[in-house]
């Protein structure tokens, strides 16, 4: 089954063509980073307009570099939610209009679970795909070599998304855990901007870690200095599988104010009115690294990564434990952390228990997650109405634990 899915809840605007929800035949991205970059963030307005520039040449070029033409599509898709409603509007108007028109089955997809069927895409190596033949919609979606395997723990970060699910099954999933303010990439995103590191703020915080662990490598030093050169506090909320990024996000504020300015301390420790013991303890350290010349920003954006990367390793090993999985799951933008990635096969190699994740490119928004996401549903035989909306506040369809 060829799917053809559109993926415009944000930022990018992507069409991609699948096959059997694993094999890809074409994916096309628009982005739009360059342009939000000047504003440090998404501006919604701007991000809907440009999706309506971008849908109708998004899905032609998917269409070319799968070398297919509407005839030889069985079915289109497109995310609903969640997201920004005017972006999400112009994809999923896109796909109704085409699937109206060619008389084809459609399907609105969540677009938080099409992260987590990015892990069902198999990169260009499995190209050449079989023939093009027109398969019925049949009840036949028994998983194949290379599938993950359930049940399995999936970490869901993106930038305005941290969840720990246990997903028992196709479409089966219970929430062990959420952020309790900001998402994962929410704060790589905020930190990025403190940092002047730009947007978005994820690829720009791990580039800067990195640079600052190699520089320390080729002085034959430990990168583990870069990583705990601040110490910045972990929100373990222990007993839950709960998450939370804000604390972590004022103490870089402090931190990095402290470190531009000549004397940090009694100025920041006036500003936060005598909060006083923690403030002042971040803010010495920033004092410090004033004094040795200027912020170390590698060393902050290291620091910081670490931070981030311990919780969500370690929740995310206790998770596995307890429900005793024997896979492990990685979705969303901030699963292309490199650190993470390392960090939780470190956690869960010694436990047997297998973790995988998307190619980076499958990782931050594309269309061809939406694609492998709608053929397991349209595989049991759903579809959506045209009277669908978008749902800018979806979350995934939580069962019980
Ligand atoms: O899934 P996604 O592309 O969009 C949403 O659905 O939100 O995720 C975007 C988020 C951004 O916050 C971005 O900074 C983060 O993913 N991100 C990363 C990395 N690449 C993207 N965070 C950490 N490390 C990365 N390498
Ligand atoms: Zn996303």
């Amino acid at each position: 089954m060829r799917v053809l899915g559109i993926e415009s809840s944000c930022d990018e605007t992507g069409a991609a063509i699948v096959q059997d929800g694993r094999y890809l035949l074409s994916n096309v991205v628009a982005s739009q980073v360059e342009i939000h970059n000047r504003y440090g963030g998404v501006v919604p307005e701007v991000a809907s307009r440009q999706q309506l520039a971008s849908i109708l040449p998004v899905i032609e070029t998917a269409l070319e570099q799968a070398h297919c033409s509407l005839d030889e599509i069985d079915a289109i898709a497109a995310t609903y939610g969640p997201g920004l409603a005017g972006s999400l509007l112009v994809g999923l108007t896109a796909g109704k209009a085409l699937a109206l028109a060619r008389n084809l089955p459609f399907l609105g997809v969540n677009h938080l679970e099409a992260h987590i069927y990015a892990n069902w895409l198999r990169k260009g190596a499995t190209l050449p795909v079989p023939a093009p033949e027109k398969t019925a919609v049949t009840t036949n979606w028994a998983p194949i070599d290379g599938d993950p395997t359930f049940p399995l723990i999936c970490l869901v970060i993106s930038g305005a998304h941290s969840e720990l699910v246990l997903v028992r099954g196709h479409g089966d999933y219970a929430l062990l855990g959420h952020t309790r303010d900001d998402a994962a990439g929410e704060a790589f995103d905020k930190v990025a901007r403190i940092l002047g590191l730009g947007y978005p703020g994820g690829p720009a915080i791990q580039q800067a870690a990195q640079d600052a662990e190699t520089e320390l490598q080729q002085q034959q030093k430990s990168v583990a200095f870069a990583r705990s050169a601040y110490r910045l506090p972990r929100a373990w909320l222990r007993g839950t599988y709960d998450f939370s990024f804000s604390g972590l996000k004022t103490a870089m504020l402090h931190l990095a104010e402290g470190a531009s300015t000549p004397q940090p301390l009694s100025r920041t420790a006036e500003k936060a009115g005598g909060v006083g013991k923690q403030v002042s303890q971040y803010t010495r350290m920033g004092a410090q690294a004033a004094q040795r010349g200027s912020p170390n920003v590698g060393f902050l954006a290291a620091s910081f990564q670490e931070a981030v990367v311990d919780v969500l390793a370690v929740k995310t090993r206790l998770a596995a434990q307890e429900y005793h999985v024997k896979q492990v799951v990685l979705a969303g933008g901030v699963a292309a952390n490199l650190s993470l990635r390392l960090r939780l096969e470190q956690e869960l190699l010694p436990l047997r228990i297998r973790l995988s994740y998307p190619p980076i490119e499958f990782c931050t928004d594309n269309a061809a997650m939406i694609a492998s996401a709608a053929f397991f549903h349209l595989r049991q035989g759903e579809s959506s109405g045209f009277d669908l909306d978008v749902h800018p506040g979806l979350s995934l369809p939580f069962g019980k634990k």
